[in-house]
């Protein structure tokens, strides 16, 4: 009575015409590769908790125990998890800060060159784009530098997802390669 009737029809199970998120073949297939066009990507992956699950999903599918992955120090809590979960290791990046704002910022292209120097065994860089606070990195020549070592660039683009839409703001992290 509390509820009324609206709550139980919009309670939908997993009946066929509804597809099934873990084998799409139906609209579920059918909105995932309107999702990549619309998003510029060769395919795209519905999933259920959050950011943080596609983040989690993305280190396990390139890191092993003990693989390197470079990460910057103002990552989200979620991608120490991805690497507890992986057992990977961390080379951490300082991100440049602003004294007066008390505000971390983004990682830069030399700092990622110089560490890929000195751990040229890495799986991995990751990236937050755009950070919390909305600063966006320069992450086109990150992902320069990245592929020179034909490793992937995982980009932590929570904040991002409607970059693709409007050419004034900021590119986004598959339009930068
Ligand atoms: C930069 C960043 N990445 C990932 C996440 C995780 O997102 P979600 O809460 O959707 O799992 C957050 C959440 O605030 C975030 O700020």
């Amino acid at each position: 009575e509390l509820l009324g009737n609206q709550l139980f029809k919009a309670d939908l199970p997993e009946l066929p015409e509804l597809d099934n998120l873990f084998n799409p073949e139906g609209v579920i297939a059918e909105a995932q590769n309107l999702a990549a066009e619309a998003f510029g990507a060769e395919q795209t992956w519905f999933l259920v908790n959050g950011s943080t699950a596609g983040i989690i999903a993305a280190i396990l599918a390139i890191c092993g125990t003990g693989d390197k992955i470079l990460v910057p120090r103002n990552v989200h809590q979620s991608v120490i998890s991805g690497l507890i979960l992986s057992g990977a290791i961390a080379i951490f990046l300082q991100p440049e800060y602003n004294i007066n704002w008390d505000l971390a910022y983004s990682i830069t292209p030399e700092i990622v060159a110089q560490t890929l120097q000195q751990h040229p065994d890495a799986k991995a860089v990751l990236m937050v784009y755009p950070t919390y606070q909305g600063i966006c990195g320069n992450i086109t020549e990150i992902a320069k530098i990245t592929h020179q070592y034909h490793i992937p660039l995982i980009v932590d683009e929570a904040h991002g997802a409607h970059f693709n839409f409007h050419p004034d703001l900021p590119v986004s992290a598959l339009k930068a390669g």
